[in-house]
């Protein structure tokens, strides 16, 4: 069964065809990073205005790169939530409008989810119940992941997610958005215990996270106690700027590490699986490796292009949905 994938939740417009929701014919990602860099963040009208641009020319791509025809494609896929609702609806209406045309069957996707079978893509069998962590510029949130199609939300972020913290962070200490990336490389030339920023774990055993206080720990520490996010740059030294960011990095890993691990024992789960743009931090990949093989369980997380925000992700766990007779009729809304 061949699916035409739609993700255009955020900043990314993607689209992919993907077989039998496993195998890849193709994945076109179009970022609009380039738009949104110099305002440090995504910014909502301009993500949708770029979605509307790009949509069509990325689709035809997809089709093309899968040699195949619109005509041989079986189902459309689109993810309808959470996300920008402008953003969302553009791929929604692309998805509808097609699936009409075409006359086939139209899967709406939680993109949350999609990030999660990303490892399915990727690994084909995974052994469930399992915990998925996904972290990425929107959401930290903890799964309790029972199939491929159903997930039991056991935590998440009570303020910002953990890749807006390495955003808003790379914001205080000068760097380019997203900045994730860029902590990541910078923290490797330095030392992860040279600041010891906060870890909020919240109440004893909660599952939830919060990551705004480390960021403010890190504006103090950068621009002394009690100053505002002004713009000012702190002007450090390369080394200085090195411990920083690592010092920031630990302090996020060790908090979705103890988490991760306190919801593996909690649910006695099989597997652990890593999904989401936060997804491709070395250090994360690395902390969370170590404590699995501790505990003997596997750990699984796909490449970087499919942590990021693609279609191929929506169209391989669409195809899992269409099995379970799973089928949107065209009243399906978007759901920010
Ligand atoms: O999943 P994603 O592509 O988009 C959303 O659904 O939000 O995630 C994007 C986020 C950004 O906040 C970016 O800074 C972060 O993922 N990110 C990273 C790394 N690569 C991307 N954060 C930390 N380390 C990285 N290597
Ligand atoms: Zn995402």
């Amino acid at each position: 069964m061949i699916i035409l994938g739609i993700e255009t939740s955020c900043d990314e417009t993607s689209a992919a065809v993907v077989e039998d929701g496993i195998k890849v014919h193709s994945n076109i990602v179009a970022s609009q990073q380039a738009l949104h860099s110099r305002f440090g963040g995504v910014v909502p009208e301009i993500a949708c205005r770029s979605h509307t641009d790009t949509i069509i020319t990325v689709i035809d791509k997809a089709v093309t790169e899968a040699n195949i025809k619109i005509s041989d494609v079986d189902a459309i896929s689109v993810a309808n939530t959470p996300g920008l609702i402008g953003a969302l609806l553009i791929g929604l209406t692309a998805a509808k409008t097609l699936s009409w045309i075409l006359k086939i069957p139209l899967i709406t996707i939680n993109h949350l989810h999609a990030h999660i079978y990303a490892s399915k893509i990727e690994y084909g069998d995974i052994d469930y119940p399992a915990i998925s962590l996904v972290v990425s510029g929107g959401h930290t949130s903890l799964f309790l992941t029972q199939s491929e199609t159903r997930h039991i939300q056991v935590g998440g972020t009570i303020d910002d997610a953990a890749g807006e913290a390495f955003d808003k962070v790379g914001k205080i200490l000068g760097l380019g958005y997203p900045a994730g990336p860029e902590i990541d490389t910078i923290s490797q030339k330095g030392n992860g215990k040279a600041i010891p920023f906060p870890r909020s774990y919240l109440k004893k055993d909660s599952l939830d996270f919060s990551f705004s206080g480390v960021k403010t720990a890190v504006l103090y520490h950068c621009l002394g106690q009690d100053s505002r996010d002004s713009g000012e740059k702190p002007g450090l030294k390369d080394r200085e700027l090195a411990d920083i960011a690592a010092s920031f990095q630990e302090a996020v890993v060790d908090v979705l590490v103890n988490k991760t691990i306190f919801a593996v024992t909690k649910f006695s789960v099989k597997s652990i699986i890593l999904g989401g743009g936060v997804a491709c931090n070395s250090r994360l990949r690395q902390k969370l490796t170590d404590a699995a093989k501790q505990r003997d369980i596997p750990l699984y997380y796909p490449s970087k292009k499919l942590c990021m925000d693609n279609a191929a992700m929506v169209a391989g766990l669409a195809y899992h949905k269409y099995g379970e007779k799973e089928v949107a009729g065209f009243e399906v809304e978007a759901i920010p």
